[in-house]
C-alpha cells in the first residue's frame, strides 16, 4: 500500500503586505531610485503614503488599526505600479493621484497647474492675523492664482469675504474653476483672465495675496526632473526670476484700499528681492509649519518706498 499524500506543485503565493509593509517597502524604493520629493511630500513614506492611501480610497489620514490590515492582491498590484510610474516618469505623486491637501481643503491637482504646496496656507488658515483684522476683509484678491487653492481657501476662511482669483493661464482657470464648484465656493470666488493687474482697472482689493512664478534662469536648469511636469509659465521668471515681482510691487499699491496688505511668495529668491530693492521695509513672516521667502507690505509702505 503506497502512503501518497496529496501534494500541491503550485508555487505558494506570497501573502500580500499590510498595510505598514507595504509603505515601508515603498519609501525604500523610492529612496534607492533618487526621485525627488517636494511637491506637497517632503519624504519617502509621506510620498509613498500619498500613492497607497489614494489606492485604498483612504479619504482621511488612518487610524492606527489600517497598518496592520493586510492589501488585497489588486492593492499590492495597483500600489507598484504607481510606484513603477512615479520612478520612470517622475512625475510628482499627487499628479498621479490627481488630488491633494491645501490648508484642509481638497484640490484637484493635474498638469494644468503648480501643485498647491504653499507656506501661504499657515497664514490664511490664521485668517491673516495678527497682520489684519478678519472682519474687516470685504474683498482679496489672489494674483497668480493657479489651480485656485490660494482664492478657495481666503474665500473658505474669510467666510464674509469675496475674492478674486486672476491668472494668464486658461487651463489653470479651468482646473480652479473645477475645485471652485467641488467646494461649493463658486457663490464668493470668481476666476478670470489676467495679465498680472492688466484686467483689474479701477478695482481694490483689502488684501491682495499672490504666489507668482519665481524661478530665475539659472535655477530652472537645475531643478529636479519632477518639475518638468508643472507648466513652465507658473515657475519661470525671466533672467532673475523677478519679472512678476517688479510688476507686483510697482503696481500693487493702486489695487490696494487704506490700510490693505500685500502678501507675496518669493521662496529661495528672497535674498534677490532684498538686494534689488534695499530700501523697501519688507516684512518676512515665519511659518511654524516650515518654509519662508514670504514678505508682506501694507498700501502705505508700497505708496512710500516702491517707486
Ligand atoms: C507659482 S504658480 C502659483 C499657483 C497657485 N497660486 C499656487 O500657489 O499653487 C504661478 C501662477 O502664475 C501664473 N502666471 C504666470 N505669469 C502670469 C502673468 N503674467 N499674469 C498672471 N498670472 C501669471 C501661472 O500661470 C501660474 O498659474
Amino acid at each position: 500500500m503506497s502512503d501518497m499524500r496529496k501534494v500541491s506543485h503550485r508555487p505558494a503565493r506570497p501573502r500580500p503586505p499590510t498595510v505598514l509593509g507595504a509603505l515601508s517597502r515603498g519609501a525604500k524604493t523610492l529612496d534607492r531610485a533618487g526621485v525627488f520629493f517636494g511637491h506637497g511630500s517632503n519624504n519617502a513614506e509621506d510620498d509613498a503614503a500619498t500613492m497607497l492611501f489614494h489606492v485604498l480610497d483612504l479619504k482621511t489620514t488612518p487610524g492606527p488599526a489600517v497598518y496592520r490590515r493586510r492589501l488585497t492582491l489588486r492593492q499590492t498590484e495597483a500600489f507598484d505600479a504607481m510606484l513603477e510610474l512615479r520612478i520612470s516618469t517622475r512625475r510628482p505623486a499627487v499628479y498621479l493621484t490627481g488630488r491633494t491637501w491645501f490648508a484642509g481643503l481638497p484640490m484637484r491637482t493635474d498638469a494644468r497647474a503648480l501643485i498647491p504646496r504653499s507656506p501661504l496656507a499657515e497664514l490664511i488658515e490664521n485668517q491673516f492675523r495678527p497682520w489684519i483684522d478678519p472682519a474687516r476683509v470685504k474683498r482679496v484678491l489672489d494674483l497668480c492664482t493657479g489651480g485656485g487653492c490660494i482664492a478657495l481657501a481666503a474665500a473658505y476662511y474669510l467666510s464674509k469675504a469675496k475674492v478674486e482669483g486672476m491668472d494668464i493661464s486658461d487651463e489653470a482657470l479651468a482646473l480652479a474653476r473645477e475645485n471652485s464648484r467641488d467646494l461649493r465656493l463658486s457663490r464668493r470666488v470668481r476666476f478670470a483672465k489676467s495679465d498680472h493687474f492688466a484686467a483689474l482697472k479701477g478695482r481694490q482689493y483689502d488684501i491682495i495675496i499672490s504666489n507668482p512664478p519665481y524661478v530665475g534662469e539659472r535655477e530652472m536648469r537645475s531643478l529636479p526632473p519632477e518639475y518638468e511636469h508643472e507648466p513652465r509659465l507658473a515657475l519661470a521668471a525671466g533672467k532673475q526670476g523677478l519679472d512678476s515681482v517688479r510688476v507686483i510691487l510697482k503696481q500693487a499699491a493702486r489695487h490696494l484700499t487704506p490700510g490693505g496688505l500685500l502678501v507675496v511668495e518669493v521662496g529661495n529668491t528672497e535674498m534677490r528681492v532684498r538686494h534689488h530693492w534695499p530700501r523697501v521695509p519688507f516684512m518676512w513672516l515665519e511659518f511654524e509649519r516650515g518654509g519662508g521667502g514670504v514678505f508682506l507690505l501694507t498700501r502705505e509702505q508700497l505708496q512710500r518706498h516702491v517707486r
